[in-house]
């Protein structure tokens, strides 16, 4: 059985925990789309040219301990700007929406550009200034040193630069159902989530 779930949206709204939720319910594959562009920006501040670092990204790249900084999230979205790096990361990300069993991809361009006839198709969004928040908690857990305004600047600079490219800018697909989940907590916004896919797979 062929099952696309596209989730988009932001920087740090929740799509990777939303995803999860629903990988783990229906038991569908999940690929963090996202990973695929830190791996190409880690790769970059390593010395390798942005199209070479896409065309030949290997799977131990994107298992790498250190794709989560704020340094790698800044090239990320460089990165992700460049044509070439996001042509040479469709067939991957393609194929693996199409997988028997099911799939649920996140990321900015899933619905709109990977998977346009997906199945179910969700944008996740937030205040920037809840997922600042979230992402400063998450950041300081890992240790690193950063301020939540700094955090705040740094999501609001990526966004503009996400949602501002020519090809393949972040937006949410007219067929997407907007979850907002400022004032959600984990539980709920996937539960919301699940409700949409449960709703979308029917009697399959
Ligand atoms: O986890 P967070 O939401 O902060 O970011 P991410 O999903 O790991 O994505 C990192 C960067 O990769 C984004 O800022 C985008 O520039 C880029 N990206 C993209 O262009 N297209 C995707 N499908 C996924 C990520």
């Amino acid at each position: 059985m062929k099952f696309t779930v596209a989730i988009d949206g932001p920087a740090a709204a929740g799509k990777g925990t939303v995803a999860r939720a629903i990988a783990a319910e229906f038991g569908f594959a999940h690929l963090d789309t996202g990973l695929l562009y830190r791996a190409v920006g880690r790769r970059v501040l390593d010395g390798v040219p942005p199209e070479v670092a896409a065309s030949t990204l290997r799977h131990g790249d994107v298992l790498r301990d250190d794709l989560r900084t704020p340094e790698v999230s800044r090239v990320s979205s460089e990165v992700a700007a460049v044509p070439k790096v996001r042509q040479a990361l469709v067939a991957f990300q393609r194929e693996f929406a199409v997988q028997d069993g099911g799939a649920v991809l996140d990321g900015r361009d899933i619905g709109t550009v990977i998977c346009p006839d997906a199945e179910a198709k969700l944008f996740v969004t937030a205040s920037d200034v809840a997922r600042a928040h979230r992402r400063w908690l998450e950041l300081t857990a890992a240790g690193h040193d950063v301020t939540e305004d700094g955090v705040l600047e740094d999501i609001r600079e990526r966004d503009a630069r996400d949602a501002g490219r020519s090809d393949a800018p972040m937006k949410a697909a007219s067929d997407a159902v907007i979850l907002n989940t400022s004032a959600l907590d984990v539980d709920e916004a996937s539960a919301i989530a699940l409700e949409e896919v449960r709703t979308r797979l029917g009697g399959r």
